[in-house]
């Protein structure tokens, strides 16, 4: 798909939104996905030459379009039984879409605004790129989603949901991250039903391989982007910075993905152990860029991402107690969770020097 849109709602249009609006999708929690927002003419002053060389061959790679015909339904969509299956992971998995297809289009419409709003060729080029993947990639999960009866109404989407201002810098942070691990979740996930196929109760999971190298390119875009400004990675500060959103992005994913037994149960995924995967792998492939890991086999790691998932329920359960009651214990919940999250932000670090040459290719 081009992305010929100027607005959102014509973006959204394109993407083939025509269904009603779904609930879900508009809940803005803490948890759920979020839409950014940024200092524009700050990124369109980045200039790419001390990574030339790695970014014209990224970019050649991202031009060559090798997933173009990917993201069809053919003859490997297998009919899917929505009405007969059962009830609890019906809503756990269409929740999973839900969220997945948001994701998908906040990074979107980012990318998209950063090329409508930049004169910098190299920075139109790369985001024109990203955002064709990634509404190719929202409007396949909303197929999925159509055929259940839902789908989300993306025009609404931008319109309803909040948008959160972040600086240049912490948008690398962020969005490398989630690129990165939105890799390695879909290949651990593509990998272990590779071997259990058995356990693939939906045709959307065979489409995970080539989905995931997409993310892991954009990835690559941010960690060359990172490279062109050493102090982005290695001033005192900013290291903090990149500790903390580590941190925040990992427990975040833990108690998002223990909101969902019955998917990872019908997956034949343990969540701990498929976390634990995840942030490995996350963890190795940052280090192209970030000058630390997370000490993720370090003894408080564990303990206090369960506190925080404890916690989190607690604060849902006290919201819907509501009156006094509620409000004490969510507040209660609340400093337990961020106790959770300092336990873990203190962890000390593996540090690590990024190798010279910054780009790599996907080994899982
Ligand atoms: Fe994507
Ligand atoms: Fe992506």
């Amino acid at each position: 798909m081009n992305v010929h849109a100027t607005t959102h709602e014509e973006l959204a249009a394109e993407i083939g939104d025509r269904f009603d609006t779904d609930a879900m999708a508009q809940e803005s929690t803490l948890l759920n996905p979020r839409f950014y927002t940024t200092d524009f003419d700050e990124l369109d002053r980045i200039d790419v030459t001390p990574v030339r060389d790695e970014w014209d061959t990224l970019i050649a790679q991202m031009k060559s379009d090798p997933n173009k015909g990917h993201f069809k339904k053919n003859a490997d969509w297998d009919k899917v039984d929505w009405d007969n299956m059962e009830p609890k992971l019906k809503r756990e998995f269409i929740d999973f879409l839900v969220s997945s297809c948001t994701a998908e289009f906040s990074g979107c419409v980012l990318y998209k605004e950063m090329k409508r709003r930049g004169n910098n060729p190299d920075i139109c080029e790369l985001f024109n790129y990203m955002a064709r993947d990634e509404a190719r990639h929202a409007g396949f999960i909303n197929d999925a989603l159509r055929e259940a009866g839902v789908a989300v109404n993306l025009g609404f989407l931008t319109k309803a949901k909040k948008y959160t201002y972040f600086r240049p810098k912490f948008i690398y942070y962020a969005t490398y991250l989630s690129e990165k691990i939105g890799y390695a979740r879909y290949i651990t996930i593509y990998r272990h039903l590779e071997a259990n196929p058995d356990k693939r109760f939906h045709p959307i999971f065979k489409w995970f391989r080539e989905w995931c190298n997409d993310e892991f390119s954009h990835g690559e875009a941010f960690a060359l982007l990172m490279r062109t400004d050493p102090k982005l990675t290695e001033s005192f500060a900013n290291k903090l910075w990149i500790r903390f959103f580590l941190t925040a992005v990992y427990s975040t994913m833990y108690v998002r993905d223990h909101a969902r037994p019955a998917f990872h149960e019908a997956l034949g995924v343990d969540i701990d152990w498929y976390d634990q995967e995840v942030f490995r792998k996350t963890s190795e492939i940052a280090k192209q860029v970030f000058p630390m890991e997370l000490d993720i086999d370090h003894p408080r790691w564990m303990p206090n991402l369960k506190r925080m998932e404890h916690a989190f329920r607690k604060i849902e359960a006290a919201e819907k107690t509501g009156g006094v009651a509620g409000k004490m214990a969510k507040f209660t919940a609340g400093a337990s969770a961020a106790w959770a999250f300092v336990a873990l932000y203190t962890i000390p670090v593996k540090k690590s020097t990024p190798p010279a040459s910054v780009r790599l290719e996907p080994a899982y």
